[in-house]
């Protein structure tokens, strides 16, 4: 499964690559304002200078000639990027016209359902983003939309690929890797606590203890 940051924060996203695991980035709206910036361009541009593989930037359009002129400015910032799209009826619109382009990769975003990954896949999506937490926090399970989806995607041979978002904790990781998505984006808290455990502290701790104790430093 491929390990995607979901961040605007050029800080964060450094930190992660600096340990070599890091595959592609996703940014949204949202992410932008916590980053203090509306300055998309640049954020792309910057982002793919680090990682060097899929980095997501979304419209602010909502009607579909409105995204597909986005996506013609988008996808001239940096050979990396992808244009996210919210998975709407003008969505599919522009999805379908920005996916015929030569390099019109698209990251269909705000996929709630299994319905609507599938109708986002037909309408030529590279990635479908399925937003898990977002799910879990209205009483539904977005760990099945991921698990059904793969299954319809596998059982059908569609190309697109699941990514795993709207992460909230380690174990989202963990069982979205074993539901069938091809990438999860992640939070850099999440991706920090991936990382860390007590049980490993505590055993580095003791072997430099043990280690001192013969070779005296
Ligand atoms: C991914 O690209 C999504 O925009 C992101 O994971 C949404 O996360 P949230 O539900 O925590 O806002």
């Amino acid at each position: 499964m491929h390990l995607w940051l979901d961040t605007a924060k050029i800080e964060e996203i450094r930190e992660i690559a600096s340990w070599g695991v890091l595959e592609g980035v996703t940014t949204n709206p949202s992410l932008m304002a916590r980053a203090g910036t509306a300055d998309r361009e640049s954020v792309t541009r910057m982002i793919d200078e680090i990682v060097g593989g899929p980095v997501s930037a979304e419209v602010i359009s909502t009607d579909a000639p409105g995204m597909v002129e986005e996506a013609r400015k988008i996808l001239t910032w940096s050979p990396h990027v992808v244009v996210k799209i919210p998975t709407t009826a003008e969505g599919l619109k522009a999805m379908k016209e920005i996916s015929s382009w030569p390099n019109g990769r698209v990251n269909a975003t705000l996929v709630f359902s299994p319905n609507q990954a599938l109708l986002a896949a037909k309408a030529g999506a590279t990635y479908v983003s399925i937003f898990i937490g977002r799910i879990d926090d209205v009483g539904q399970d977005g760990m099945e939309v991921v698990r059904v989806t793969a299954e319809i995607f596998d059982l059908h041979e569609i190309p697109a690929q699941i990514v795993a978002a709207s992460i909230r904790h380690p174990r989202h990781v963990v069982e979205s890797a074993l539901a069938g998505a091809h990438i999860a984006t992640i939070p850099y808290a999440v991706m920090k606590k991936m990382i860390g455990h007590p049980l490993t502290d505590v055993g580095v701790r003791r072997f430099l203890e043990d280690w001192k104790k013969v070779a005296g430093s």
